[in-house]
């Protein structure tokens, strides 16, 4: 059975499906995509069916990340679908929990802050870069990466 993940910022166009990519890539390079099913999505849906704004792809594909995830709001039935559902600051937390129906659904929100280690000193969420400069995207790059190695290694060892 697939593990499956959901990345949640607001837009789905800057941090999540950055997350996905670093995500996606990472279970790639321990060879087991076939265990995991990953996604992400957005609390606003002012973006649907868009690609990743284009400072995201361009800073992402710096790194070896092709950003090609086309932007989608949340749904109920992705509370119900996904196993785990990561959000980005303490706001797309609070988005996600007015949807819940439910405890186990509830249950299944995770904090990506809680996986940051390296910069933990400086940050314990994943700002919003969209009104940044291109030291916004690269923070929130460094923060994923940090972040995504943690969660993964939690979730292999079943710690989550
Ligand atoms: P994201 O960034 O939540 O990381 O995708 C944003 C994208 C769009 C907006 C805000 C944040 N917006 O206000 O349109």
């Amino acid at each position: 059975m697939k593990t499956k993940i959901i990345f949640i910022c607001l837009g789905n166009i800057c941090r999540s499906p950055a997350a996905q990519g670093v995500m996606q890539r990472l279970v790639e390079e321990r060879g087991m995509d076939d265990k995991f099913e990953i996604d992400s999505a957005g609390t606003y849906s002012g973006h649907h069916g868009q690609l990743p704004d284009p400072r995201m792809r361009r800073h992402a594909s710096r790194r070896g990340y092709n950003l090609t995830h086309r932007a989608r709001p949340i749904t109920s039935d992705d509370l119900d679908y996904f196993d785990i559902i990561v959000a980005m600051d303490e706001s797309n937390r609070r988005s996600i929990a007015s949807m819940c129906a439910t405890l186990e659904q509830e249950r299944k929100i995770v904090m990506m802050g809680d996986y940051i280690v390296k910069m933990r000193a400086h940050y314990d969420y994943v700002p919003d870069p969209y009104y940044e400069g291109a030291e916004g995207f690269e923070l929130a790059l460094d923060l994923l990466e940090d972040a995504c190695g943690n969660l993964l290694n939690d979730i292999i060892n079943n710690k989550i």
